[in-house]
């Protein structure tokens, strides 16, 4: 299991994304915890083949830095994911990358999940992909500055990042006419509640979870008008995988056992744009 030196709730909760960092490196330190991490990152739910680089920033325009079209300011360092793209590999990769987000707060540093406002071409000289990889995200790593900027700070505005969906619109009960309440919702609540405070491409929320006898369903209601796949890259399947994390890091905190496990329950009546793609079975 991954772990953390606080509980993930906690840390959940305090992360945020940044895009306008302290002009100042990360100490040898911070370095060491984070790749001593990503080495002893699990195998995903999937299997897919996920690997990370921690990279020095490059500057750009004054205070800018490069590769990132201006967005994030003063950040010394990135955290470059690499993903060759399988059955489940965008979910996988969104499950270890938010792995290392937490991680990386847990350190009091500051991340932004980028899968959009960031130069492949760039990041690809930095990573080096091989032959059929892609890099589907990148995150600025440093301290957070004191004030966002005010790019930072009309880019959190506009995607509405403090605000998330009610818990009854997200989460239901046998199937999706029946909204689930959180006290309904016995040991699963605290952590379909990390799922709700989980971060996403433009604050979308995409995702849903039906409880039916004992069992969690997890569906992709994609975005109406809102095109996820960016150059290639399903970032709606990446924030599915990124509450699969919240999900069951939570659980198994809190000592219930579970799996993965494809099991379409054939519910009726999805959502339009809505599709299944896991189940938590206890
Ligand atoms: C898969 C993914 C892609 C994202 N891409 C970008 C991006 O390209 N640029 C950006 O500024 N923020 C990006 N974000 C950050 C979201 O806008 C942010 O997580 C959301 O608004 C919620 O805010 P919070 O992270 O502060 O809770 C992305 C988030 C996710 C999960």
């Amino acid at each position: 299991m991954i772990v953390y030196d606080r509980p993930v709730t906690d840390i959940i909760r305090t992360r945020r994304s940044w895009r306008s960092y302290r002009n100042e490196p990360l100490n040898d330190g911070e370095r060491a915890h984070i790749q001593s991490f990503l080495y002893s990152l699990d195998c995903p739910p999937f299997g897919s083949a996920v690997r990370f680089v921690l990279a020095d920033a490059q500057g750009g325009a004054p205070g800018k830095v490069r590769g990132t079209y201006g967005i994030v300011t003063g950040a010394p360092s990135f955290l470059v994911g690499v993903l060759r793209p399988s059955e489940g590999g965008y979910e996988d990769f969104g499950y270890l990358f938010e792995a290392a987000v937490l991680h990386i707060t847990s350190l009091g540093l500051g991340t932004c999940w980028l899968g959009g406002t960031f130069d492949r071409g760039y990041f690809a000289d930095v990573a080096d992909p091989g032959e059929g990889e892609v890099i589907p995200a990148v995150s600025p790593v440093g301290h957070a500055a004191p004030r966002r900027s005010l790019v930072d700070s009309v880019f959190a505005l506009t995607a509405g990042s403090r605000s998330r969906r009610p818990f009854s619109t997200l989460f239901f009960r046998n199937d999706f006419s029946t909204p689930l309440q959180e006290p309904d919702a016995g040991p699963y609540g605290t952590a379909l509640e990390m799922v709700r405070l989980a971060p996403s491409a433009t604050n979308r929320q995409p995702w849903r979870v039906v409880m039916r006898d004992g069992a969690l369903h997890f569906y992709l209601v994609r975005t109406i008008g809102y095109s996820s796949l960016f150059k290639g890259i399903d970032l709606q399947r990446i924030d599915m995988g990124i509450a699969m994390f919240h999900f069951q890091r939570t659980i198994q905190e809190q000592g219930h056992g579970g799996a993965w496990r494809i099991a379409d329950p054939g519910i009726r009546g999805l959502p339009f744009m809505g599709e299944y793609v896991v189940s938590w079975i206890p």
